[in-house]
């Protein structure tokens, strides 16, 4: 890692904020003046902001403040005590990442208030301003009157100007694996998408969204919110006012307490952000999130490498293997023999293929799922707690061979830990777990919570669960691992503090695609998600897929994209792990694997070279050891052509460009695997057209010649 430079400014910023005395009204511009938000009290003494882009208002006036459980609300009945302004610019630099350098600059407002009712007590609202959006904050700080803070809600509006254009998943407390929806404000309809068939669980109470939810305005601003820095607090959803434009946050809660957050003063929320550009592409370059939050708490972080990895995995999602041992169906009963079925996935010779596979195509990592005991007793068991046991190997798996094996070919294990969501069970092994893996060398586990959450009552988003995410990674720290959680809390731009906080899934992965009832993925889900769930951060979706249709395995699914579009995912997708997914036999001899072999997955510069969300994306990234570019573009079930303009190249490089475009006849149902490779020299100046088919894409490796 490069020696971090910070070069922080701390000035008053005079000419971008003010105070107007006559209606108190304060307020803060971004950097380059365009944003701007604006705070004052209500004739009762209630706080409201609201946000301005140039001339246009972004967020019409909205009010903030919380309903308490111990204490009557606290959101009306205010005096300003002080406000304060400064600025901050610095730039640092991230250990792996989609660049190395991150500019952080904004300018800050804090409005301390206290009420003037009887209790007096205080509150604070930090707000922050940037080029690309705002953040702010909720501080509670110290006081007399105010000591523990049972949150039953938080009551931050937004207050849109119309009926924009979302994308948008439902608030579902459990689980972010849905389907995006694409509908105006007022069409937002949560509820609608309750008990799906495929979800391990699902809970949506209200007519909300998760986030990140993305926005596009009348006047074509695009906007997202999402938060940054969940610590010790429960995930916020966006209930949907009803008749209004108006959004309020809701936090999760959780069945065993009427209160969503317990807190001790002092303390602070996360942070509500909107990001707003007026290009869909800047949506993804934007680094407001990661700003939000703390800088590198570890340290040294180099015992982790980004890598491509393959797995043992695929497999069992089509059904080749599975993660058990023993279990065998006895009139009607899945019942634990305790002998071997045959079907295992994760035997010692299996992984070892994996890692021959690995070994010789540059990926420096294989995954092994099911490798433990407890299997038996996964899914659709009530009574899990207890179950699964973190380190110990089925019979026909030697753990300590498969780790010598890679070692000599080079080649690290994934550890793999189903909690299947029983909590005590995993933090009860966590020390001994982590301690077997430190002292194999192995530096990432893969971390899965399917299921309900045991205790009983509490969700995957709330407080409970977000301390049992955070813990993790902390815990995971100390024995040098790096976590890749599934079935997660929302990214919130934690890496920046944790950077061992490497991926997570928190999306409709490629999983889907090999067993939903629903058809999977549609083309058009990736066109969306990376512009709402990867600004949230890196993903596991996994690409990858060559045999597009898995006919051999099952009829009824596939994957819905071309194989083009499944090697450009290495670059459109930001992940410092990312799988090489399919069975490795589906890309022995097929020419398109030398593109995985070539790709990066650690980046020193990444270019959004254009995009519409649900429609198409283009990104370049440079790798960070060799300086070379890879380019990758995916479209929604519209063919259409795009055309790169190369200029972003280094001055004076000639490129060996490997193009690998959707064929003639290439279509993600009727012919996904028509794909086109052709090699041509590329440099600054070129610019050229590539055709994309209907749910296709492309890739290009730029090798310096
Ligand atoms: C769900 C995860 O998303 C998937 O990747 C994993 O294979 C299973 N759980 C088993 O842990
Ligand atoms: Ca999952």
């Amino acid at each position: 890692m490069k020696k971090t430079q910070i070069i922080v400014v701390l000035l008053i910023v005079l000419f971008v904020s003010c105070t107007n005395k006559r209606d108190n009204v304060t307020f803060i511009k971004s950097p380059n003046s365009n944003i701007q938000i604006q705070f004052k009290l209500s004739e009762i003494g209630e706080p409201i902001y609201w946000v301005n882009y140039i001339s246009e208002e972004v967020i019409k006036p909205s009010t903030l403040g919380f309903d308490l459980e111990n204490s009557p609300s606290l959101k009306k009945d205010f005096k300003i005590v002080n406000t304060s302004t400064s600025g901050f610019n610095e730039t640092w630099q991230m250990p792996w990442g989609e660049q190395i350098d991150v500019v952080n600059n904004y300018n800050e407002l804090k409005v301390e208030l206290q009420e003037t009712s009887e209790l007096k007590r205080k509150l604070n609202i930090v707000f922050r301003v940037f080029d690309d959006g705002v953040g702010f904050r909720y501080e509670f700080p110290y006081q007399e009157n105010l000591k523990e803070v049972l949150i039953n809600e938080e009551n931050t509006i937004f207050n849109l100007t119309g009926d924009h254009k979302v994308w948008w998943i439902p608030g579902d407390w459990d689980i972010y694996e849905h389907l995006y929806n694409t509908t105006k404000f007022s069409e937002i309809d949560a509820l609608a998408k309750a008990g799906h068939k495929n979800l391990a669980q699902t809970s949506i109470p209200n007519n909300a969204v998760n986030t990140p939810v993305t926005m596009k305005t009348e006047t074509g601003l695009y906007l997202s919110f999402h938060e940054a820095s969940l610590v010790d607090y429960s995930g916020m959803t966006l209930q949907v006012e009803p008749g209004t434009f108006k959004m309020k946050s809701v936090l999760v809660g959780s069945k065993n307490n009427k209160y969503k957050v317990k807190q001790t003063v002092p303390f602070k929320t996360p942070w509500r952000t909107i990001q707003i550009t007026d290009e869909a592409k800047d949506l993804i370059t934007s680094k407001l999130i990661l700003n939000l939050n703390e800088p590198n708490k570890l340290g040294d972080v180099s015992w982790f490498k980004p890598t491509k990895y393959t797995g043992i995995w695929w497999e069992m999602h089509l059904g080749k293997s599975t993660w058990d041992y023993g279990m065998e169906e006895l009139d009607g009963k899945w019942i634990d023999t305790g002998k071997a079925h045959g079907k295992h996935g994760a035997t010692t010779e299996n992984t070892k293929r994996f890692i021959d596979f690995s070994a010789k195509n540059n990926i420096g990592a294989v995954l092994v799922e099911g490798w433990n005991t407890g299997w038996e007793h996964w899914v659709g068991f009530e009574d899990r707690e207890g179950v699964f046991d973190f380190v110990t190997p089925y019979p026909d798996y030697d753990l300590q061979e498969v780790v010598r094996y890679g070692r000599e070919k080079g080649v690290d294990i994934i550890m793999h830990h189903e909690t299947s969501a029983a909590t005590q069970t995993y933090e009860k092994q966590q020390d001994t777990a982590y301690a077997l893996m430190q002292s194999l060398g192995i530096h990432a586990v893969k971390t899965g919570y399917v299921g309900k959450i045991i205790p009983k009552g509490e969700f995957h988003h709330g407080q409970y669960m977000v301390n049992q995410y955070n813990n993790n990674v902390i815990k995971a720290a100390k024995y040098e691992v790096a976590v890749n959680a599934h079935e997660p809390i929302k990214a919130t731009g934690l890496r920046r503090t944790y950077p061992n906080t490497i991926s997570r899934e928190g999306l409709r992965g490629q999983e889907f695609n090999a067993w939903s009832s629903d058809g999977g993925n549609p083309p058009e889900h990736l066109p969306i998600v990376a512009f709402t769930r990867m600004l949230a951060g890196p993903i596991d979706y996994t690409p990858g897929i060559f045999d597009i249709k898995f006919n051999k395995w099952k009829k009824e699914n596939q994957v819905n994209t071309t194989i083009a579009q499944q090697l450009a995912l290495y670059v459109v997708i930001y992940s410092p792990v990312q799988m090489a997914a399919d069975l490795v036999e589906n890309y022995e001899g097929n020419p398109a694997l030398q593109f995985i072999k070539d790709v990066g997955v650690d980046w020193q510069q990444t270019k959004v070279l254009n995009g519409e969300i649900g429609d198409f994306v283009t990104i370049a990234r440079k790798e960070r050891k060799t300086d070379n570019w890879f380019v990758g573009g995916i479209t929604d079930e519209n063919s259409r052509d795009i055309e790169v303009d190369f200029s972003f190249l280094d001055e004076g490089v000639i490129y060996i460009a490997t193009i690998y475009e959707d064929g003639k006849a290439a279509h993600w149902d009727n012919n996904p695997t028509d794909l086109n490779i052709r090699t041509i020299e590329i440099s600054k100046q070129l610019k050229e057209k590539f055709h994309l088919a209907a749910g296709g894409g492309f890739a290009i490796s730029l090798i310096k010649k």
